[in-house]
Formats: structure tokens, C-alpha cells, sequence
């Protein structure tokens, strides 16, 4: 009997399942029910954000101090169940266990950087420009919080919001990704057991159209103040149309193109181990996985041939051994799979495997790493010959696809590296600072790394996109304190007269006309 999991809503689980049930699978071993989602409906996201609004009453008096011990604790529990968390990652979600470890890190990582945030929230004073009165700013809780996360990241993407969200004083609905409800609520008991308040943290089970109305109907109602959500481009965009129907701005983190480009001058093997991380690491599955490398004519052939033999001999297969990647996390995506590899033209080559599409007995990837048949794998594949106009340099194909283009001009590199209007991560490989900086300046990214692959920030650093990868906004460190908080400004007059701004202001006398000699 698979273990039964439920939506937490003012600290009580719900087992009555108005949304139905959802198996969630494990796609390594499709045969393994993980755990047994019982879904709420549209009127349980409803009470959950109602549940959050009463409880955020009087989280938001808790002194930011408090709140941050709780974070703290709540980051030693993840520390301590470390590895029992990586290995359910590895479980729900297929990715290989060493990423698994490096996954939960980041929660870790993030719980660090926040707990000392607690003794410090800063606001500013400021001077007045008349005497007798200050001036000060003040961060505001924004309220309640609907956070919606992907499953490629089922955990360490959303401590990134929840972390923040809760040490600024807000409460939260989190609604995690259908292929991982078992991973999120093991984190939500996590926190939820590290001293959070009933109802300030909230886990809604329930599938996507069921988020969509109970979101709408809570926003209506006036329960959520910010949303947070993490995934496709396309729903995305129908959440900040949602969203500034009610003149709010969510906090989206969509899609990427994550471009790659490789300087005559980069040390080539360097630039080979970074595509292969980047390119085909979580299957290909991240947000910033490498979309297209792009590489100067004349090392091409060169860096081809020997990306190919590093795909080549990658190992593949069953996430609990020593593998690049892992399968596919839900079937959804291996479908979605076959979409991106209808989008290679006769003028590309295809290289990287013994094979395309679905690793099976069949249709066999040497060396494979266990038994295909148990779960849902890719075969990599690396797409040559692609040019700037080609659908496939275009398109975010998410799984383990690479497109592999060249360039002539460092102005023709800008181009393919922008023109999708995707702007998440990029990279570049040369040993001249002059090109690194010159890269820095042209491409359209929000962030950018120089001989690092695309994938793999640092929870402290701004973590975001723009055009279609996001809003603008902004996540992780100091940045994403502004997604959770409001500015306030008070001004405080005890000249015991009405001070006007702008007129009973005091004026300096300047002879302007003064020359020197
Ligand atoms: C994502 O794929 O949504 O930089 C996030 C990285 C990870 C986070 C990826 N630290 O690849």
C-alpha cells in the first residue's frame, strides 16, 4: 500500500480528496507508486489561502528575528534529513542522487543566507529636508503568498520563495509540481515541524486546471497579494495576465534558450565539460539547460567531434548509480520530447548516440546503465548544422537535446545568442576578458557565466530572466526581498508647526556669477 500524502491547510491534513487521487510514479521504475496525492479542488485553494490570510495576522508581529530562528531550525531539520530527502528526490523525480544532494544543499544554502536576513530587514533613515522631522523607509510583509513550482527542481526551487516569503512575515500557499508530491511534502513537514505557526504555511495538492480556478477565484476574493510561480513561458504569461487584472506583479521564473558561446581562444575541453553538464545533466530538464552551443568556425569541427565523444561515452540510466542523467521525470516530458526532436531539418546532423527518442530494448543506447525497460529515458542527443532561423534555435526544448550552430563575426555570435527573446542564463568560453565583458554588455540574459556552464547558480545571487523568461523579477539573496516585501516610508515631524514639503523649505544664497581670478 503506497503511502497516502494530503494538502496541509492551517495544520491539518485533508483526506477527503474532492480532486481525486494521483499516483505519482517513480519514472526510473515506472512500475513503483511513490506515493498517493489526495487532491483538493478549487474551494480547497480557497480555504487555503484563507487559512494563510488569518494566520499572516500575527506572523507579521513575530519579531523578523524569531522568524529567522525558525528558519534556522527549519534548515537544520532539512540538513539532518538530508539524505533521506535526496534519495526521494532521486525517487519522485529521477534525477541522478549526487544532484539530488546538491538539490537539498540549496535549501540548506538558502535557509543560511535568510536566518541572519531575520537581525537585519534593513529600512533606511533618511534626512528631511527641513529640521525637527526624520524620515525612514520600512519593509512590509506583502501579505499571502500562492507560490506554484515546477518538478525538475521540486524542492530547492521552492525554498527559494518560501524561505524569503516567511522570514519577511508573510504566509504562504504552496502548490508543488503533480510529478512530486511526496518530495514536497516531505519539506513541508520539514518546515512545518521546525515551529511555523498553523496556516502560515499551507501545501495545496491539486492538479493544474484546479490551480488556475482557485487562484483566479482567490485573487478575486482578495486573499493572495503575491504570487510566485516557476515553469513554462506560456503559463506564465496567462499568470501575469491574471495577476495584473488585480494590479499585481508576480514573481515568474519561465523558460530558457540558454545560450553557450565558445571563443576561438577557450580552452576547449573546458567548454566540451560544461556543454555536457549543462546540455544533458537532469536530462536536460532544467530551466538552465544549454539550449545551443555556439562556436566560432574555425575550432567547430574540433569542438564537435569532441563533444560528441564525451555524449558518446556518457553513462545513462539508473539515477541511484554514477550516471549523467537519469530518465525523463514524467512521461508528459518524454512526449514533449518527440515534439523537439520533430524540429530537426534535413540540413542538421544528429549526433551524441546509438540512437533517437526513447531508450529501449529496441532501440538501445550502448552502455546503458540498468534496464530501460523499468523507466522512461532519452537517448542525448546533439543537433549540428543548426542556423539562427531554424525553429530549433528557437524553440526551449526541454530534455537532452543540444543545438550545435557557428559563427563567423562576434556580432553573428550576439544574434544566435538573442534573437529566440528568451533572456535566462548564458555562458562564454575565452581566456579574453575583453570578450567576456563584451558578452556581458550584448547578451540579453539575466545572468551570465564566463568558462562555467549555464546551469548552476548560487543561492545567493539574483536568479531571474527577461523577455520570455520572466517579468524582471527577481529571485534568491539580498534581490528577492523585494518580491516579498513592500517599501514604506514614514515621515515623523516634531518641529510642533506644520512643515510643508517643497515650500517652508530653507534655500542656499549662491553668488553664481563668481569667476575664478
Ligand atoms: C531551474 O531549473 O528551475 O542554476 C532552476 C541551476 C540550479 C537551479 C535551476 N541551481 O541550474
Amino acid at each position: 500500500m503506497p503511502t497516502e500524502i494530503a494538502s496541509i491547510v492551517g495544520g491539518r491534513a485533508l483526506t477527503d480528496a474532492p480532486g481525486g487521487r494521483l499516483d505519482s510514479t517513480n519514472p526510473a521504475q515506472t512500475t513503483e507508486i511513490v506515493a498517493t496525492a489526495l487532491l483538493g479542488d478549487a474551494s480547497t485553494f480557497v480555504d487555503a489561502c484563507r487559512a494563510a490570510r488569518e494566520a499572516q495576522r500575527a506572523w507579521r508581529e513575530v519579531p523578523a528575528p524569531i522568524r529567522g530562528r525558525a528558519i534556522q531550525q527549519a534548515g537544520r531539520l532539512v540538513e539532518d534529513n538530508k539524505e533521506a530527502l535526496a534519495h526521494l528526490v532521486t525517487r519522485e523525480i529521477g534525477k541522478p542522487y549526487p544532484e539530488s544532494l546538491g538539490e537539498v544543499q540549496e535549501i540548506i544554502d538558502t535557509c543560511n543566507f535568510f536566518l541572519g536576513e531575520g537581525r537585519r530587514l534593513y529600512g533606511q533613515t533618511v534626512p528631511s529636508e527641513m529640521p525637527d522631522k526624520q524620515l525612514f523607509t520600512f519593509r512590509v510583509p506583502v501579505g499571502v503568498a500562492a507560490i506554484i513550482t515546477a518538478g525538475n527542481f521540486p524542492v530547492a526551487v521552492p525554498s527559494w520563495y518560501l524561505v524569503p516569503a516567511l522570514l519577511c512575515g508573510n504566509a504562504v500557499v504552496w502548490k508543488p509540481a503533480d510529478y512530486a508530491p511526496a518530495t514536497a511534502e516531505a519539506l513541508a513537514q520539514l518546515f512545518l515541524h521546525a515551529g511555523l505557526p498553523d496556516g502560515v504555511l499551507n501545501l495545496m495538492l491539486c492538479d493544474g486546471p484546479t490551480t488556475s480556478e482557485g487562484l483566479s477565484r482567490a485573487l478575486e476574493e482578495g486573499l493572495v497579494d503575491k504570487v510566485g510561480f516557476t515553469g513554462s513561458s506560456q503559463v506564465g504569461s496567462r499568470i501575469g495576465e491574471l495577476c495584473g487584472r488585480h494590479l499585481q506583479s508576480p514573481c515568474l521564473e519561465l523558460g530558457g534558450k540558454n545560450p553557450m558561446v565558445v571563443m576561438e581562444d577557450a580552452d576547449l575541453d573546458l567548454a566540451v565539460e560544461g556543454a555536457l553538464f549543462s546540455g544533458f545533466g537532469t536530462a536536460g530538464q532544467r530551466c538552465t539547460s544549454l539550449g545551443t552551443v555556439i562556436v566560432a568556425d574555425s575550432i567547430h569541427d574540433e569542438f564537435l567531434a569532441r563533444f560528441t565523444k564525451a555524449v558518446e561515452g556518457a553513462a545513462i540510466g539508473d539515477p541511484e548509480q554514477d550516471v549523467l542523467y537519469g530518465p525523463m521525470i514524467d512521461q508528459k516530458f518524454m512526449d514533449r520530447f518527440g515534439d523537439w526532436l520533430g524540429l530537426i531539418r534535413d540540413h542538421h546532423a544528429v549526433s551524441g548516440s546509438t540512437a533517437t527518442g526513447r531508450i529501449t530494448a529496441e532501440n538501445p543506447r550502448a552502455g546503458f546503465v540498468g534496464d530501460p525497460a523499468a523507466g522512461i529515458f532519452a537517448h542525448p542527443t546533439i543537433v549540428s548544422g543548426v542556423r539562427g532561423e531554424d525553429e530549433i534555435a528557437n524553440t526551449e526544448t526541454f530534455g537532452p537535446i543540444v543545438g550545435v550552430a557557428s559563427f563567423g563575426s562576434f556580432d553573428e555570435a550576439m544574434d544566435l545568442a538573442n534573437r529566440h527573446g528568451y533572456g535566462l542564463s548564458s555562458s562564454i568560453y575565452t581566456t579574453n576578458p575583453k570578450h567576456a565583458f563584451r558578452f556581458r554588455e550584448r547578451i540579453s540574459a539575466g545572468m551570465v557565466s564566463v568558462n562555467n556552464s549555464t546551469s548552476g547558480a548560487e543561492a545567493h545571487l539574483p536568479f531571474g530572466g527577461n523577455g520570455k523568461s520572466g517579468n524582471g523579477s527577481r529571485q534568491s539573496g539580498i534581490w528577492v526581498l523585494d518580491q516579498f516585501t513592500r517599501w514604506q516610508s514614514m515621515n515623523w515631524d516634531y518641529a510642533g508647526k506644520l512643515q510643508k514639503a517643497q515650500m517652508d523649505v530653507a534655500d542656499v544664497q549662491a553668488d553664481l556669477g563668481y569667476r575664478i581670478g
